[in-house]
């Protein structure tokens, strides 16, 4: 579906990878927070973050993967006590979550590949907004469930528009593979203002 907001537009008609993604961010960092929440009703963080807060142990440790500007980790931050980790591949959205004070750790990291993080440390991981038109695809589940430690959650969204292009194909994949389990795939609110919706999945890493 084309989306009817221009900036939205814009954004999911990326075909460049990594490259382009990383120059458009660049740019929208400074107006990214106002236009999607306030113009676009954006609920994804704090859906999301909720649901994390609920699963996570005591004292956990969090990777916020393709953090952005930081509102997934800030609206965990409210709820948890948790140590929080984020990755982006954009160094303009990084220096805006910089500025929440709520990460631990903030990298540069293109999700599209291997990460330069080791296996199982983290009690959980949230992904909001990446698995996405013209983003990243769900090749990159992979490397989620491999830093996660065994039994930790994984809460990601997935927008409605591209759930059909080998998600489920994807944590079925992992899933018979013993790599995780698929706890719960809930359809969610996502852009309230423009009539988004999105897979909220809450994966287990085994
Ligand atoms: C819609 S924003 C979501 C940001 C944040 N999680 C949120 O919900 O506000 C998508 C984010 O994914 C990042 N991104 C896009 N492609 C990426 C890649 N290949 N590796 C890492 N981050 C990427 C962008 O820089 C951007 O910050």
């Amino acid at each position: 579906m084309d989306a009817a907001n221009p900036i939205l537009r814009r954004i999911y008609s990326m075909k460049g990878g990594a490259d382009e993604c990383r120059e458009v961010y660049e740019t929208w960092a400074a107006t990214y927070e106002r236009d999607t929440l306030e113009d676009m009703g954006y609920v994804g963080p704090a859906i999301a973050a909720e649901t994390l807060a609920s699963l996570l142990p005591e004292n956990a440790v969090v990777l916020d993967a393709g953090c952005g500007t930081g509102l997934a980790g800030s609206e965990l931050a409210r709820r948890t006590e948790a140590v929080i980790d984020g990755v982006d591949i954009s160094r303009e959205m990084l220096s805006k979550a910089a500025q929440k004070g709520v990460y631990r750790t903030l990298g540069e990291a293109d999700l599209t590949q291997p990460l330069a993080i080791d296996a199982d440390s983290y009690d959980g991981v949230i992904c909001v907004g990446v698995f996405t038109n013209g983003h990243v695809g769900p090749k990159a589940l992979g490397e989620m469930a491999r830093v996660a430690k065994p039994g930790a959650a994984l809460v990601f969204t997935v927008h409605q528009d591209v759930w059909a292009s080998g998600y489920a194909e994807q944590l079925e994949r992992l899933a018979a593979n013993g790599r995780i389990r698929v706890h719960r795939i809930i359809d969610a609110p996502y852009h309230e203002k423009e009539g988004y919706r999105c897979r909220l999945c809450i994966v287990e890493a085994a």
